[in-house]
């Protein structure tokens, strides 16, 4: 689908915004729009605000984190073409939502690692769960600090027990928030779906078929297993596999759209050794327990993003919107 370029009006823009509605977004929610700005010249990226969670994310800093992994991929399929993408963040600064422009620079055919990174797109997912029980090749994680680094972010993998424990803790508090408190529950079932249900985006319930508590970090509860079933207490600390907190030196619009760039950046390096990424963004979420993990696990930076890495059993390809509802060509409607 995505070699065919006469597809479209806008074939080009089409090409581009294919590749960038593969990036993740927070309960899938996909939270951008697309411009194709007259003949291919260009295309924009929108945030969607009519997609936030207003419990979860009501600055809407996820759903710009979700935008920058779109932006990146954009990027990358620009250098597939064979052109510099040239990338102007926030063009129209009285418009916030305008996140970016980018336009095709200079003929330069692709190199070996814009393919890889490319080619990575399609089989990146995100993991739920324990990891098989594999060890990651030794680099990686050296890798991965070294593209977090480059992308002006900081990738800290929690080395250390105790700092691991306590991050797991606060993963913990603010999951038992989400699982009590109805409002968030709600929220949540918004955007869960049960398999069957013609959704487009949404997380089926089934995404992840193990208990959330099997490993030291609980994950979101998407099908309701806690109600039913006890936590296991065989938990699979061996198989969580390395956690790491992505962080940047500000917090604002700007260094969120720079570190869903960096992150979509690490998820594709990895994605591309067949490792993914489990994410628990929880206590980000809730603002004086981010305001703890910035002062004692990310060196006073702001983290942005948490995730666990490993080789993962099963994942589950989750369905997108399609391109009529996602990309507009300027001055008229969807495209
Ligand atoms: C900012 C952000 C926060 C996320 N937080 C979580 C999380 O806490 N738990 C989780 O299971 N997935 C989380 N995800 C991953 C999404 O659930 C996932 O991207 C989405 O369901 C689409 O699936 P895919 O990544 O496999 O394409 C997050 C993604 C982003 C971009």
């Amino acid at each position: 689908m995505m070699s065919d370029l006469r597809a479209a009006p806008c074939h080009a823009s089409a090409y581009l915004a294919r590749a960038a509605v593969t990036a993740p977004s927070p309960y899938n929610t996909q939270p951008w729009t697309f411009v194709a700005e007259d003949e291919d010249r260009g295309i924009e990226v929108h945030v969607d605000g009519a997609r936030r969670l207003p419990l979860n994310d009501p600055s809407g800093r996820e759903m710009v984190i979700s935008c920058g992994a779109a932006l990146l991929n954009i990027r990358l399929a620009m250098r597939h073409l064979g052109f510099n993408p040239v990338v102007e963040h926030f063009p129209r600064p009285p418009d916030p939502s305008f996140l970016a422009r980018v336009t095709w620079g200079a003929y330069q055919p692709p190199t070996p690692e814009d393919e890889r990174l490319f080619g990575a797109l399609r089989r990146r997912h995100t993991a739920h769960g324990p990891f098989l029980a594999e060890p990651l090749p030794p680099s990686l994680t050296d890798d991965l600090r070294e593209h977090a680094r480059r992308a002006r972010a900081t990738l800290d993998f929690l080395t250390d027990r105790a700092g691991r424990r306590h991050l797991a803790e606060l993963v913990r508090i603010a999951e038992d928030v989400r699982r009590s408190r109805p409002e968030y529950a709600a929220e949540q079932r918004r955007w869960t779906w049960w398999p069957g249900e013609p959704r487009c985006d949404g997380i089926p319930a089934d995404a992840d078929v193990t208990h959330p508590d099997v490993t030291d970090f609980p994950g979101r509860d998407y099908a309701g297993l806690t109600r039913m079933f006890p936590t296991p207490s065989q938990r699979r600390p061996a198989r969580t596999g390395p956690v790491a907190i992505l962080s940047t030196d500000r917090d604002d619009p700007a260094a969120w759209l720079r570190a869903g760039e960096a992150l979509q950046r690490i998820l594709l390096e990895a994605a591309d050794h067949g490792v993914m990424a489990a994410f628990h963004t929880q206590p980000l979420e809730v603002p004086s327990l981010r305001v703890r993990i910035r002062q004692t696990l990310s060196g006073g930076a702001f983290p942005q993003m948490i995730f666990r890495l490993g080789y993962p059993a099963l994942v589950q390809p989750l369905p997108r919107r399609p391109l009529a509802e996602v990309l507009r060509v300027a001055g008229a409607g969807l495209a």
